[in-house]
């Protein structure tokens, strides 16, 4: 069957990585988070104090990005592939409240975006890609084949990334991560640089009241009815 390269944007914590992780195992495509990709450069200002509660120093970021090398390696244990930043697996490192709360800062940066879409095009380039993020469907892979765009209400979201955190033994409120989700929306929705919207020829999916397995089997059916019709 032919490859295609299918685009997964939305919100925050709308499930997009359990779908596209689910999509890329049972199609034998590629799966790429950008998300950590952004994740990574934040937690490479966090580490060079570049970004704090008080200041972000936008232009020694810029200046460094040459030396931000950033690359996946499948883990087979776990069935994805994992964020490593100079050789250095920090999957877990990207994952913390910390990072969440100024990731959007980063992503706003036009230069940071440049250097990580160049090499998602890249690794997208042989087709049989999954990749989620923001911009994918409008930016990235604009001639994808097939685009996902995913909604569920701020609650819902919040809910289900405080139950990640909790699972993680991660010590944080309800409220806190709410005010997270929605200032996270508000940033991704109004950057002038590539701001989150859907592409006009996405599918929308509000998976507020679908299950996992629902939203992947209708995915899936729009997946075969794509290749088919190439
Ligand atoms: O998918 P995520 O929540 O891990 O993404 C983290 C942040 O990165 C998100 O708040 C916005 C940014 N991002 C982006 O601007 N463009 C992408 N393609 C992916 C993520």
């Amino acid at each position: 069957m032919k490859k295609i390269t299918i685009a997964i944007d939305g919100f925050s914590s709308t499930g997009k990585s359990t779908l596209a992780k689910q999509l890329a195992q049972h199609l034998g495509y590629v799966y790429v988070d950008t998300g950590a990709m952004y994740r990574a450069v934040t937690f490479f200002a966090m580490q060079n104090g570049y970004i704090t509660k008080d200041f972000f120093d936008k232009q020694t970021l810029i200046n460094s990005l040459p030396y931000i090398k950033l690359h996946f390696v499948f883990n087979p244990d776990l069935g994805f592939a994992e964020m490593y930043l100079n050789d250095i697996n920090i999957e877990k490192e990207i994952r913390t409240l910390d990072v969440s709360n100024f990731v959007s800062l980063v992503a706003e940066v036009s230069e940071v975006r440049a250097k990580l879409v160049e090499q998602q095009q890249e690794m997208g380039k042989e087709k049989g890609i999954v990749m989620d993020g923001r911009d994918i469907g409008t930016v990235v892979f604009p001639s994808a084949e097939l685009k996902i765009f995913m909604t569920a209400s701020a609650q819902t979201r919040a809910q289900r990334r405080f139950d990640e955190l909790q699972g993680k033994g991660q010590e944080v409120s309800f409220e806190e991560v709410l005010k997270n989700v929605e200032g996270r929306d508000y940033i991704d929705t109004h950057r002038e640089d590539s701001p989150l919207r859907k592409a006009a020829d996405a599918i929308e999916i509000d998976n507020s009241y679908l299950t996992k397995d629902e939203q992947f089997n209708a995915v899936l059916e729009m997946v075969d009815e794509v290749t088919k019709s190439m």
